[in-house]
């Protein structure tokens, strides 16, 4: 009698911020390479549009969610399906792709203190509230026997290594915060086997950065998009803690460690590093 063995499960993906940019980026690199995928933002509309095109092109399986990461039952929905476990429901989620953000920027005395408020429950707790759902599961899932890749990225940004950030206070604290907290968690998720990396974007052309885009900023300070998933996707797989995507943003990773906080102060201009 011949063995029947079951048909090999497609991973699958989890992607916030899917609606544009850098996260549309991820959904089609992800369904590239085969994942099912489960879209994340707002404006069903275009996510919608997005799964179409992906299962026309690729036959990807990807589920809709729309939802605002800056409202509790918004991401409570999408905790809901991060802890998906079993073989019965809704396949568990390999791959968290942490990247919906906000990039608001302007003097804080300035700033809308209910603007200031979403963006802390975008880009940090929504960030820490999918983390906190999906990790267990995972890590069960590895203690299980399950040997395939499992893990989050998240999208943080080179605006969290300035030294200060003015224009962009709140925006770049947001994304130190979301790097410190991503390589530590990093590292206590690698002896499970369950990978965690932190993204560090410089410039990227997005809608987030139209006004950067028309300021005369020169193209040599812009990294594709495609760039930055695809390096991302490397640096996951390989397990490393984090990554900058893009030669000169590496090598200003390392001059803004070597340059002195006093020197890097005095000379910090206005303008806001996403
Ligand atoms: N562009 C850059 O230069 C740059 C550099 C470094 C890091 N980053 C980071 O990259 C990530 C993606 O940004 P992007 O450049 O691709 O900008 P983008 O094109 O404006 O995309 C932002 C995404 O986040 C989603 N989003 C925003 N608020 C949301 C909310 N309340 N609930 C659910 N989803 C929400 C948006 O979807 P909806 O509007 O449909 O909800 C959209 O899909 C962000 O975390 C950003 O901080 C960007």
């Amino acid at each position: 009698m011949r063995h029947m063995s079951a048909p090999p499960r497609s991973r699958t993906a989890l992607v916030t911020g899917a609606s544009s940019g850098i996260g549309e980026q991820f959904a089609r690199d992800l369904a590239e390479r085969g994942y099912a995928l489960v879209l994340v933002a707002r404006r069903a509309d275009r996510l919608d549009a997005l799964a179409a095109e992906l299962a026309d092109r690729f036959g990807t399986a990807a589920e809709v969610l729309s939802a605002d990461l800056g409202a509790p039952d918004g991401t409570a929905a999408v905790e809901e399906r991060l802890r998906a476990d079993g073989p019965d429901g809704p396949a568990p989620v390999d791959l968290l792709v942490n990247n919906a953000g906000r990039g608001d920027g302007g003097a804080f005395a300035e700033q809308d203190p209910d603007d200031v408020e979403h963006m802390l429950d975008v880009n940090v707790r929504a960030v820490l509230r999918l983390a906190r759902a999906v990790l267990p599961v995972q890590i069960a899932r590895r203690e299980r026997g399950e040997r395939d890749p499992m893990g989050i990225i998240n999208v943080s940004s080179m605006a969290g290594e300035m030294t200060v950030n003015p224009g962009g206070s709140v925006y770049g604290a947001t994304k130190k915060f979301v790097t410190l907290w991503s390589e530590s968690v990093a590292l206590e998720a690698a002896p499970h086997g369950v990978h965690v990396t932190a993204v560090l974007p410089g410039f990227v052309r997005t809608d987030m950065t139209r006004a950067v885009q028309e300021s005369g900023t020169p193209d040599a300070a812009f990294v594709p998009k495609e760039r930055i998933t695809r390096d991302a996707l490397r640096a996951w797989a390989a397990g490393r803690t984090s990554v900058v995507p893009g030669a000169q943003y590496k090598l200003a990773d390392g001059l803004l460690r070597a340059i002195p906080r006093t020197l890097y102060k005095a000379v910090a201009g206005r303008r806001t590093v996403l």
